[in-house]
């Protein structure tokens, strides 16, 4: 298999489309989750400015625990409802955290990080994990990003 990642151009919401579209094309007849997470977290980390960690927590029935990342060594388990990561998989609900020193419970797994977007990962009423998405830039995140991240997050979930 070969792949090439082309830059992204036009605007945001152009860009996060050209970026699923080559996501879907990584994980296209794969179906084994942390090959697909693997190469996500890649694609991500690389092709989007400003970003110092990237990657997957999923759920083993009990807690979160780290899958594939971009990044520095991160926090292994999570429990549900702690952090941003437990919060996402609690409420089901993106979290899209401007200022993690403001975030009650925020989990500091690298101290660069100064804001965070944490996609929940549902397959109907199953949780399967979250996406995690951090920068060392305060406020980096909007709501074009929000929605390019959930399709990035689709995207995977379609592979399952
Ligand atoms: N900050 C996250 C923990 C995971 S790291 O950012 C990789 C949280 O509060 O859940």
């Amino acid at each position: 298999m070969s792949f090439t990642a082309t830059a992204l151009t036009g605007s945001k919401p152009e860009q996060y489309a050209q970026l699923v579209e080559q996501a879907r094309a990584l994980m296209h007849g794969e179906r084994d989750r942390i090959a697909n997470a693997a190469n996500l977290s890649a694609l991500v980390y690389h092709a989007l400015p400003e970003l110092n960690w990237v990657g997957f927590y999923f759920f083993d029935g009990r807690e979160l625990v780290v899958g594939p990342f971009q990044g520095l060594p991160a926090c292994v388990r999570i429990p549900l409802g702690k952090g941003v990561c437990g919060t996402a998989a609690a409420t089901r609900q993106t979290q899209v955290v401007p200022d993690v020193d403001a975030f009650p419970g925020h989990i500091a797994c690298d101290s660069a990080s100064r804001s965070e977007v944490v996609v929940p990962l549902f397959l109907g009423e199953t949780l399967i994990g979250v996406f995690d998405i951090d920068s060392p830039v305060p406020d980096r995140f909007d709501a074009d990003d929000q929605r390019g991240l959930e399709a990035l997050a689709r995207a995977f979930l379609d592979t399952l």
